[in-house]
């Protein structure tokens, strides 16, 4: 039966972003909670196949549980790569059935597949039948002219008969046509009762809720209907939010007091990261909204922005940012005890 070997992990995620998520960001996140399921940026099986393996695909031990999205349509490509990707590691493995860039609908997957959900059924199978991590996929209510109704029901039924472990659902359709892809993470509607129906029908298996989810507390509104929400922008532009993750819907507490201590922790792993040729900018890129309502943030992010995109920039231009922050005793010290 589906959903029964998929960690509660599933109860929280940050979504895969492409060129958001990566290992750096990842290391973050995770040091701002323990028990969200974090996603990589989407990666082709092309890519993984025949492009540069070892530094596509690394991660740092400290990031589990962590799932590899691929993007692909071909079973015997999309299971060679999720057999690479269990034998380093990963968590899950997760198909991609909701990008609408051109790039990608040339190359007939993302979320032009929702129009093809046999295709995606034998997907699933054939990675189901090479791992024993989790597969899931993450899919679009419908696109274009489809019936969300008839068209998610479908690619459910498909999916669901060959064995997957998680379907996440951005409560939208994406326009093939007309629409960029960032206009299709905002103008098509979003429509969580067809998110709520879905589970409500599929019982057995997990369903989880992404898109335009602002906030923990609205997060934790959805999980009384759903078994998990999968947050994206919201977590990248405001990763303070990611502090409160363990304690509001894990009950455990915060990994850290304070969003301050955080940015401290992330010094050992900036030395060594810099130490192996990694640029400054390409890691604290990512912490640039940690601070919210903290005297001196914006001061913060000013220093950052300008200071750490120097040749040459070291972890000194961190710890002069954070010098700009006033203490302002604020801290999570009461969820984190
Ligand atoms: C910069 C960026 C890159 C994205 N890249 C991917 C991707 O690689 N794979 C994917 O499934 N979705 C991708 N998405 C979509 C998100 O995973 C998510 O579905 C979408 O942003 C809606 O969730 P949100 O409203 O919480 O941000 C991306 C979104 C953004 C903002």
């Amino acid at each position: 039966m589906s959903g029964t070997c998929v960690t509660p992990a599933h109860r929280f995620s940050v979504a895969p972003m492409m060129e958001w998520t990566d290992r750096h960001c990842r290391f973050f996140h995770r040091l701002l909670t323990r028990r969200a399921l974090i996603y990589t940026e989407m990666i082709t099986t092309g890519a993984v196949l025949h492009g540069h393996r070892a530094r596509l695909l690394a991660y740092d031990a400290a990031e589990h549980p962590v799932a590899l999205q691929l993007g692909g349509s071909d079973p015997r490509a999309l299971a060679e790569c999720a057999h690479i990707a269990e034998d380093l590691g990963y968590d899950e493995i997760n198909l991609n059935v909701g990008c609408p860039s051109d790039r990608v609908q040339e190359g007939r997957f993302g979320a032009c597949l929702m129009a093809e959900p046999r295709l995606v059924g034998d997907c699933v199978a054939a990675m189901k039948g090479t791992v024993a991590v989790p597969v899931t996929v993450k899919c679009r209510i419908g696109i274009d002219q489809q019936d969300p109704e008839e068209a998610l029901n479908v690619l459910t039924s498909a999916v669901n008969d060959a064995g997957v472990d998680a379907l996440i659902v951005h409560a939208r359709k994406a326009w093939l046509e007309g629409l960029s892809p960032r206009e299709n993470r905002e103008i098509p509607p979003l429509d969580y009762d067809r998110v709520y129906r879905l589970k409500a029908a599929h019982r057995d298996l997990v369903v989880v809720l992404n898109g335009g989810v602002a906030s923990l507390e609205q997060a934790r509104a959805h999980l009384n209907r759903l078994d998990g929400v999968m947050m994206g922008r919201a977590a990248y532009q405001e990763p303070w939010r990611l502090l409160e993750v363990d304690p509001l819907l894990f009950g455990e507490p915060a990994p850290f007091a304070t969003p301050k201590a955080v940015a401290e922790a992330m010094m050992p792993y900036i030395e060594r990261e810099l130490e192996a040729g990694t640029r400054l900018h390409a890691i604290t890129r990512h912490i640039l909204g940690l601070f919210r309502g903290v005297p001196g943030a914006r001061a913060f992010r000013r220093h950052l922005a300008t200071e750490a995109v120097k040749p040459g920039a070291g972890s000194d231009v961190l710890a002069a940012a954070l010098s700009q922050l006033m203490d302002s005793g604020e801290n999570l010290a009461h969820i984190a005890a």
